[in-house]
């Protein structure tokens, strides 16, 4: 089989890692792929943003299937586009992907299907956004109804910051995003991700993992796109993924199909486990960046398969999917600044030595090469140091062994990854 992976970062170089596994790929190709993308992949200079481009280059080189990695394409239309030209897509439609592209769509949809979330409103005017926080105490969660790349929720705890807050996303602060805003009660519990493939009608759990979305130590500090995950997710028990599956995911795959848009890809379901049970805290429409890259270093089975399953609606007659007993983390590596500004271009040493760690692979989410062949820092996320081992202590400090390898003073990572985990599990 030949095929092509659309995307650059570290999940997608998670994804060609594991498909050049597959006993059947013959040829994996890349766009635009990375450096170290192309150790595993050939590599087709073509941004994300150009839908034609990747269309044209999937029909000259006729490729067997399309994993699309990212948001963007496919909220932009990549995957209706392709499958117009007859090519077989791993990503969900356009109109799929209003699930993700917008919460103000994606949380009258959960009303419409009785799918358990957080009470809202969604508004474009300052003034009746700011008496709608009557109906709720603090703390308040305001999110941008468009992409932002992770970063578009604010929770405050003081009334007047909420007001302030609201007339900063009216104005812009995520440019067009945040023209409209969804304002919502505050869930307390503890965050699980729940993974699963849908092919249009059947949908296969395909994992759960938890990450750290907040820059800082303690989870402190303001939001990034994620700087570590780690899989199983000890909260994530098997009854608690069954009423997941039965109450959220199945509903939310059904109503989409019910209405004239069925899903074909992976949802990624962020729930809160709240006394009452699971609820939605939001839904992704494509694998989690960084929770990919644990999934795929615990996925047993080859990959393949179930990939091309989902795209062709062939999911009722695959098996579950296999996973290894040996707990994975992921340990974002980052760039000084980020998620504010930062620089690129710093040299990172070490990080062969590191792969040659027992149980340890290093995804490349943001490097380049320069004209010496050094890697260099080409991103805010830039490193994915990934492990494995028996337990998850034993994976943690795998993790951080591997991290003390790696010779990058210009880069930073949280040290207490999986903190909640070891702690109460
Ligand atoms: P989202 O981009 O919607 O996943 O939100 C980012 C983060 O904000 C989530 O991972 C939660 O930690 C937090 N969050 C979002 N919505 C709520 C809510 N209604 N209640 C509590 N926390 C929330
Ligand atoms: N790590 C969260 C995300 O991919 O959206």
């Amino acid at each position: 089989m030949k095929v092509l992976v659309v995307g650059s970062g570290g999940r997608e170089h998670a994804l060609v890692w594991k498909i050049a596994q597959s006993p059947v790929i013959s040829a994996i190709l890349a766009a635009p792929g990375s450096a170290a993308i192309s150790e595993l992949a050939t590599c087709h200079d073509i941004p994300v943003s150009d839908l034609d481009g990747l269309v044209e280059l999937a029909r000259a080189e006729a490729v067997d299937l399309v994993v699309i990695g990212p948001e963007n394409p496919l909220c932009d239309g990549l995957a209706d586009q392709l499958r117009q030209a007859g090519i077989n897509t791993f990503g969900p439609s356009k109109l799929a992907s209003r699930l993700e592209a917008s919460k103000a769509f994606a949380k009258d949809f959960y009303a419409r299907h009785n799918v358990p979330s957080a009470r809202y409103g969604t508004f474009s005017n300052a003034g009746e956004a700011k008496a709608f926080l009557d109906q709720f105490e603090p703390p308040y969660v305001l999110k941008a109804d468009g992409l932002a790349a992770g970063k578009g929720v604010v929770i405050v705890s003081d009334r007047g910051e909420a007001e302030t807050e609201i007339d900063a996303f009216l104005s812009g602060k995520f440019g067009e995003a945040s023209k409209t805003l969804v304002i919502e009660e505050f869930m307390a519990g503890e965050e699980v991700s729940i993974f699963a493939l849908c092919d249009g009608e059947t949908v296969l759990y395909c994992g759960a993992a938890q990450d750290h979305k907040r820059v800082g130590e303690g989870d402190t500090g303001p939001n990034t796109g994620g700087m570590g995950a780690y899989s199983p997710a000890p909260i994530a028990k098997p009854e608690l993924i069954e009423t997941a599956m039965k109450t959220i995911i199945e509903p939310v795959a059904n109503g989409l199909a019910a209405e004239g848009s069925p899903f074909q890809g992976v949802l990624f379901a962020g729930l809160m486990v709240t006394p009452e049970g699971p609820k939605v805290v939001e839904f992704n429409i494509r694998f989690g960046d960084p929770e990919c890259q644990v999934l795929m270093m615990r996925i047993e089975d080859d990959i393949l398969p179930y990939l091309e399953a989902t795209a062709t609606g062939g999911l009722a007659g695959m098996p579950p999917l296999r996973w290894t007993a040996e707990p994975a983390i992921t340990v974002v590596m980052a760039a000084n600044g980020y998620p504010e500004a930062y620089e690129k271009g710093s040299v990172i040493g070490g990080v062969d030595d590191a792969n040659k760690m027992e149980g340890v692979v290093v995804f490349e989410a943001g490097t380049a090469r320069n004209a010496d062949g050094e890697r260099t820092a080409n991103g805010g996320r830039v490193l994915n140091v990934t492990a494995s081992g028996e337990t998850l202590h034993y994976a943690v400090d795998r993790a951080y062994a591997a991290i003390d390898e790696i010779d990058w003073p210009e880069g930073f990572c949280r040290r207490d990854i999986a903190w909640r985990a070891l702690k109460t599990h």
